[in-house]
């Protein structure tokens, strides 16, 4: 029997996986999860349209080494089937001028066990960003008689699903730290709504990050969806825009984590990991001042690595002190470029959705301490 997909957390031996494409990326127009998302200061507020040719060949020539690098790996490497993203997304309750990418599979895609979910993202500009995996899935789904194929419930995203006059443009950055410790996003809780992006996975625990992007009503759900799973809600009260965990909080190998240190995890939130003896490591200074132009992402994209096994880590290339950290911590590391793709929706972990990884569903937290877990 075929199995195809398999994978519980971020670090096990990785077998098989996906790696985005940047083609026919478009920087969507404003809306109201997006607009929260943009940062004041970016030079994208304002514009939208389809993306330069020169940038997604740029883009698309690093993402192109990069499977290849993990080929030489040994990894097996799929990749997603573009659509046309320029044109209107209109459903019974919202219409938008365009469609976004399929760049960064980990906001869309949730691999847990033999199961790949689909995910319900706020942004309405991604509501069908999914059927650049479906051929991938179909093939998975035909091969392996195992494979969960999953679609999580579609938000409807109206305009309740959304705070109004929520972005602001005045608003200080002290203030805007103010609303994410106040838990204050710019998504109600309507209805569930969650990036796969904002799931980290640790066998038996889910930890997931509530911000912009991931509300309550998802946890909830999940929760429902995986009762022999325990789900967490994390917080990190430093990030001025809390959106996907994995350039904050990134697990090396079992015991230890890597934090972002402007975005520290709360004491009550970090019991569980002391209490089960993982280590929580500050993350290195990125090597940049500023992210790539036309980038969504901030520069801590420098952790954005992707694990290959509990001994082996993919940086980027030009991220020289998250490469020398690493190695002090006893990783081997191997640098891949991957600057020119940032735009398109993140680093080297963004870029990519799990398939298979060797193991099992372990609990790495059998002492349940903090209060994680009270959502
Ligand atoms: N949340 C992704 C970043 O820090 O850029």
């Amino acid at each position: 029997m075929t199995k195809i997909v398999n994978s519980w957390n971020d670090f096990d031996p990785l077998k098989h996986v996906i790696v985005g494409r940047a083609d026919n990326s478009v920087i969507p127009p404003e809306e109201p999860a997006t607009s929260e998302k943009v940062p004041v200061d970016s030079e994208m507020r304002g514009m939208w349209g389809p993306r330069p040719t020169e940038t997604v060949e740029k883009a698309n020539a690093q993402l192109d080494n990069y499977a290849k690098v993990l080929e030489g790996l040994g990894v097996k490497v799929d990749r997603p089937t573009p659509l046309q993203w320029n044109q209107e997304i209109k459903t019974p309750d919202f219409r938008t001028e365009s469609g976004m990418t399929q760049m960064p599979p980990r906001d869309i895609l949730l691999t847990i066990g033999n199961e790949i979910m689909a995910s319900a993202n706020s942004f309405r500009c991604r509501y069908f960003e999914y059927l650049a995996y479906w051929p991938l899935m179909n093939e998975y789904f035909e091969a392996d008689p195992e494979f969960k194929w999953t679609q999580a419930p579609r938000p409807r995203l109206t305009d309740k699903s959304y705070k109004h006059n929520y972005y602001d443009e005045k608003i200080t950055l002290e203030e805007r730290l103010v609303r994410t410790a106040n838990k204050d996003f710019v998504t109600t809780e309507a209805e569930p709504m969650w990036d796969a992006a904002d799931v980290m996975r640790m066998g038996k625990d889910l930890f997931i990050q509530h911000g912009l992007t991931t509300n309550l009503k998802a946890m909830e759900w999940f929760k429902r969806y995986y009762p022999d799973l325990r789900v967490h809600s994390l917080n990190f009260p430093g990030d001025p825009y809390p959106i996907h965990i994995d350039a904050t909080f990134v697990p090396l190998r079992p015991g230890l984590i890597i934090n972002n240190p402007h975005r520290p995890l709360p004491e009550d939130q970090r019991k569980i990991f002391e209490a089960n003896d993982w280590e929580i490591v500050s993350a290195a200074t990125p090597a940049h001042d500023e992210p790539p132009a036309l980038c969504y992402s901030s520069v801590w994209l420098s952790m954005n690595c992707l694990v290959v096994d509990h001994k082996t880590v993919i940086v980027e290339e030009s991220e020289v002190y998250q490469a020398e950290q690493m190695d002090k911590l006893g990783m081997n590391v191997i640098p891949v470029p991957l600057r020119d793709a940032y735009a398109f929706g993140g680093g080297l972990h963004c870029a990519t959705a799990d398939v298979y990884r060797e193991g099992g569903c372990e609990d790495y937290f059998p002492n349940q301490a903090g209060d994680t877990t009270l959502v």
